[in-house]
């Protein structure tokens, strides 16, 4: 009966959850550092929300938005189907995007759909942002504190942000680089974007046990490019313990809150804000260099960039594991059926998601080979939404269904990855 009144429970996070959680925290002590702020503890990895209002605030949005995009999202499909039938054609046929545009965002369930998404992205960003803003000098100071201790090391340098970097993309208040709690508000925040399933960094530990090692074993350092919070990071250091493990980001507020957070977790890993097309290793410094959707928010030319950079810092031999959108090759169908054409719109145009269309574009595997990466198009299994791997995952153990809310409905599947020749 107590099972029934757990909030958790009831919100649908336990279960896998629950079991990496325990994983996790059986290995993690959670320091109380001189000016911690954690006005309601931690919880493994995590520090909870801050107040039970929050908290309650977002347990709310996230049941709303497993809604949006469980059932919601699958009416909202029927419904583009019903009418490209009415209107002579197959569901799935190709059409212009300006006939899908047509045809279907008029449609109430189809526009329920996107405003509700966007709506409730947007208030989810204000919510997080009252209560930074609100307690500002206790984070600020917390912050501080930390930005010279160890376990660990943060590198600043302030002033390198190009211009494209500094979007607000998905709508996050300052984007990545311009407000000082933007690492704050992003892990709460995509902790609702993952609804719910990622409380314990369980996507990224099933990320960071799916990268490849190199042929010879080899694995003394290793870089996740534009880390943001560092999740990553630091399952690559919980997986590799030996190895010296880095993580860069463009966004300032991005690397002090990753440290901060490896700090209080008492992680020895290093984070530097740097540009991860230029990131000041010396030539073939790593074993490995992974990034985590990170080339769907650079323009096209930071794409060729990043990845000339990688090849550089990556000694011959070393592995390349870029996880995006389309770099599990089956996904790769760059002119979609007409809902999908307009939901790559709205996301481009109202999740601000304002390279999203460069990203398409680009020629990535081109780009791959010609700066000396032997192509691998049947790498590990991934997924641009960490945690369906994670839901695949604990399927493939348990035969659990797939959990409602999981948007793309797919788990994890063959990604690409480059070997440096
Ligand atoms: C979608 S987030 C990546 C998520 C992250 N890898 C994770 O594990 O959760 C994109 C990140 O890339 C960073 N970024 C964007 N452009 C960058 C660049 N050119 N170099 C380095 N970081 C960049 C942003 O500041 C942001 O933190």
């Amino acid at each position: 009966m107590s099972q029934l009144f757990n909030r958790r429970s009831m919100m649908g996070m336990a279960g896998g959850a629950l079991s990496a959680a325990s994983v996790l925290s059986s290995s993690h002590a959670h320091a109380k550092l001189k000016n911690d702020f954690e006005p309601r503890g931690g919880d493994g990895i995590w520090e909870r929300l801050p107040s039970l209002n929050l908290e309650a605030y977002d347990e709310m949005s996230t049941s709303t938005r497993k809604w949006v995009n469980g059932a919601l999202a699958r009416a909202a499909q029927q419904r583009a189907n019903e009418l490209m039938v009415k209107n002579g054609m197959k569901p799935d046929q190709q059409i212009s995007f300006e006939d899908a545009s047509k045809l279907l965002s008029n449609d109430p369930i189809i526009a329920m759909r996107a405003s509700s998404w966007q709506r409730l992205q947007w208030h989810m960003w204000q919510e997080l942002k009252r209560e930074f803003y609100d307690n500002y000098d206790a984070y600020m100071s917390e912050m501080e504190a930390t930005d010279k201790t160890g376990p660990g090391t943060l590198e600043l340098n302030p002033g390198i942000e190009p211009e494209y970097t500094k979007h607000e993309i998905h709508m996050q208040p300052g984007g990545y680089t311009g407000d000082p709690f933007a690492g704050h508000l992003y892990l709460y925040g995509t902790a609702n974007f993952y609804v719910g399933q990622n409380y314990q960094d369980q996507g990224h530990a099933a990320l960071a046990a799916a990268v490849p090692v190199p042929a010879d074993g080899k694995v003394r350092r290793i870089l996740d490019a534009g880390c943001s919070c560092g999740q990553q990071v630091v399952a690559l250091k919980r997986r590799f313990p030996d190895a010296e493990v880095w993580g860069v980001d463009i966004g300032a507020p991005m690397v002090r809150y990753a440290h901060m957070r490896a700090v209080d977790n008492g992680v020895d890993v290093n984070f530097r804000h740097a540009l991860a097309e230029k990131t000041g290793f010396p030539d073939g410094y790593f074993d490995i260099v992974t990034s985590y959707i990170l080339h769907h928010e650079v323009t096209e030319q930071a794409t060729y960039e990043i990845i000339r950079e990688t090849s550089r810092v990556l000694r011959p031999g070393g592995v390349y594991f870029p996880v995006d959108v389309y770099t599990m090759p089956s996904r790769r169908v760059l002119d979609g059926t007409p809902m999908r054409r307009i939901q790559d719109w709205i996301t481009s145009r109202w999740n601000h998601e304002r390279w999203w269309y460069d990203y398409q574009r680009s020629d990535f595997l081109g780009e791959m080979q010609r700066s000396g990466f032997a192509l691998n198009m049947d790498g590990p299994e991934a997924s641009a939404y960490a945690v369906n791997l994670s839901q695949a995952r604990a399927r493939q153990t348990s035969g659990r269904p797939q959990a409602l809310g999981d948007m793309s409905g797919q788990g994890g599947q063959k990604n690409i990855m480059g070997t440096k020749i």
